[in-house]
């Protein structure tokens, strides 16, 4: 008989609260994200499938593997397994608009320098939205430095955002003048994302818990559906981080389910979600 008939269905694999709280712990120094006890289940799906690609009997020989010497690469692994990347094109579209229609006009036309930062971009929807409503809202973008940073954990989401080829259903909820503008179609099932569109955004692994190596400021963040899986503390640093590095004034836009009241004093909040650097 094969090793893969004998091997053990990952599903049965039971995984016990000692080795559910290790590895959440593992998770959680590494990218933040908060498993409580509820999240047993979830982590106990998401990870089989790597049990199941590296033919492990059990959850204990995977910690083993994360501590053998093949641990490190495994640990990228395994975060781009735990996370939830659940995005979409114009997802939270008042967003955009208030993009268009208060920032962007305000912004100094002296030296036309403009950069974006949607941190925490998953599969590059949310990155490529901003672009598309920069060409929109900026006839003149021809003349500006303006560029666009995309950065995830995920690397398999970085890797997706890269590429910017999305099943065509993904498109039907982009305006349809930006869709004829910016999309093409591969064919019947699948869309990329125009090359001028492409060259707008720049996309780079990054751990926002990590050391950031970007240098100049940003006159937009856009953090949305992010800390909401961080605790407090964490949320707090983070939002420390992004005020230090957006322009004076500069803007922060979080998700529908995320504030920073009692979490951060140095922005106002402007409705929505959306906020500006006041300090
Ligand atoms: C639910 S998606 C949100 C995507 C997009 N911002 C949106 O709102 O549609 C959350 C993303 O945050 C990323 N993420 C989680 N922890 C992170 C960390 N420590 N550093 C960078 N990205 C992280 C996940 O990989 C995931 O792609």
């Amino acid at each position: 008989m094969s090793a893969t008939l004998q091997a053990p269905d990952p599903g049965e694999i039971q995984l016990s609260a000692a080795e559910f709280a290790d590895l959440a712990a593992r998770v959680r120094r590494v990218s933040g994200i908060a498993l409580g006890e509820g999240k047993r289940d979830l982590v106990h799906g998401r990870l089989r499938r790597r049990l199941r690609a590296l033919r492990l009997p059990s959850f204990a020989a995977y910690i083993a593997v994360l501590d053998g010497p093949e641990g490190a690469e495994e640990e990228v692994r395994m975060i781009n397994a735990i996370t939830t990347n659940l995005t979409g094109f114009f997802r939270e579209p008042h967003h955009f608009a208030h993009l268009a229609q208060q920032l962007l006009p305000a912004l100094p036309r002296q030296g036309r320098r403009l950069r974006i930062w949607s941190a925490g971009c998953s599969s590059g929807e949310e990155p490529y939205s901003i672009a598309m409503t920069l060409c929109q809202a900026m006839p003149d973008l021809a003349q500006w430095d303006a560029r666009i940073l995309a950065t995830d954990i995920d690397t398999d989401m970085v890797a997706l955002g890269t590429a910017g080829r999305y099943a065509a259903e993904r498109a039907a909820s982009i305006p349809p003048a930006l869709r004829q503008a910016h999309v093409r179609a591969l064919d019947a099932e699948t869309v990329e994302m125009a090359p001028s569109l492409k060259a707008l955004v720049r996309f780079l692994p990054l751990n926002l818990l990590g050391a950031w190596p970007m240098r100049g400021r940003f006159d937009a963040v856009f953090c949305r559906n992010v800390v909401i899986y961080f605790d407090k503390p964490t949320q707090a640093r983070l939002f420390d981080r992004f005020a230090d590095i957006l322009v004076p004034g500069g803007h922060l836009y979080v998700g529908h389910s995320e504030t920073l009241h009692r979490v951060s004093d140095r922005f106002q909040h402007l409705g929505r979600t959306v906020h500006r650097l006041v300090r």
